[in-house]
């Protein structure tokens, strides 16, 4: 071609370009026409072959050739990005599947049970993991040197610590941090800022400083549970506690029993059984998993708060009544879903936690 005739060579190439559908096609117009050592380049080399007067006019031109056409090129190509048959997206492909996530069974039991409790009115309360030895056992009646202490074995914090965000010293009433046993300081927070009567639910993470097996762990969940009156009886207490445990089981008229048990925030302290809700009792060929066929699970530590608790909670006066009771929330998990071994729940093994 020659350099003469600019006009038909930029409609020449504008056509090429407004013909051609695919992102390599117009790699390869690229480089034929625009690259450094492309076609329109060499019409710049034989531009300066030319005479004076005719580089005075050709010259101007090929510049507009070139823009003109690098302008088309960036059309096409921006063409292609957006909506051109290059992206164009088959909707015919079976997708990729997206995970989904699901709740970990220790928050599912855990909502379960705290439905519960809130449709019979209950207060649900969270407080600190990081607690002071005041609120996890002095208060509570579990004084220093107090033998009841080994019932809870303990993670002490070091006097480094630093304090969780917001929090003043004075609010732990002891310079000895803790991580807490159980949710039983809840109970005492919760009395020094509310007069009865109440009723309130405390779920939350535990430490224990134990070693661990099918059985334990050193992190796990309670739910604590408070109630306080001008007369509220060992009576009330079974009447409420039975009504919760069927609705949370599921299963009407299942039997519940109280054991002598001991406690220091509690007198008289409970043990709680239910019937076991896998065999009923009737285990006779002794293979229930679930009671090991004694017929009875054993579910929760219970009391009627020990008139000591009001006295650390700076009450007006003492004769109240209210019982307490916590729970551990893995172990309703474990006994629900029939889980054998309490470590699962922390293993972060996704064969676990994808069946829930
Ligand atoms: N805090 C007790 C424990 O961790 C359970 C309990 C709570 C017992 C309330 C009685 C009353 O074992």
């Amino acid at each position: 071609m020659d350099i003469k005739d600019i006009d038909s060579l930029e409609l020449q190439l504008e056509n090429e370009l407004r013909q051609i559908k695919n992102s390599d096609d117009l790699e390869k117009f690229r480089i034929k026409y625009l690259a450094r050592k492309g076609e329109l380049n060499d019409f710049f080399e034989k531009l300066k072959t030319l005479e004076v007067n005719d580089k005075r006019i050709f010259g101007p031109r090929l510049n507009e050739l070139k823009k003109n056409i690098e302008n088309v090129f960036n059309q096409v190509k921006n063409s292609f990005s957006n909506d051109s048959c290059d992206n164009f997206f088959d909707y015919t492909i079976p997708g990729v599947k997206q995970e989904i996530g699901s709740l970990h069974p220790t928050t599912l039991t855990a909502r379960h049970i705290l439905k519960v409790f809130s449709s019979y009115g209950f207060e649900i309360v969270e407080e600190n993991e990081v607690e002071s030895e005041y609120y996890n056992f002095d208060s509570l009646n579990v004084e220093k040197d107090h033998p009841a202490r080994d019932m809870w074995d303990t993670f002490w914090l070091d006097k480094k610590y630093v304090l969780p965000i917001g929090s003043k010293k004075d609010e732990f009433k002891s310079k000895n941090l803790l991580l807490r046993t159980h949710t039983s300081p809840v109970q005492m927070r919760y009395m020094e800022k509310n007069n009865p009567p109440f009723r309130m639910v405390a779920p939350g993470k535990v430490f224990r400083y134990e070693a661990t097996d099918a059985r334990h762990e050193f992190q796990l969940h309670q739910l604590e549970g408070l109630i306080v009156g001008d007369d509220i009886s060992l009576d009330n207490f079974k009447s409420i506690i039975t009504d919760m445990i069927r609705e949370i089981v599921g299963q009407k008229d299942l039997k519940v029993r109280l054991r002598p048990s001991y406690f220091p925030f509690v007198s008289p302290g409970l043990e709680v059984d239910v019937e076991c809700f896998k065999c009923h009792g009737k285990s006779k060929d002794g293979k229930c998993s679930l009671c090991s066929n004694s017929g009875w699970i054993e579910l929760m530590g219970a009391g009627m708060v020990h008139p000591n608790l009001y006295k650390s909670a700076k009450w007006d006066k003492y004769n109240y009544q209210g019982f307490a009771f916590g729970m551990g929330i893995e172990r309703f998990a474990m006994l629900k879903y029939q889980i054998p071994d309490i470590r699962w729940f922390n293993s972060g093994d996704l064969r676990f936690s994808k069946q829930f």
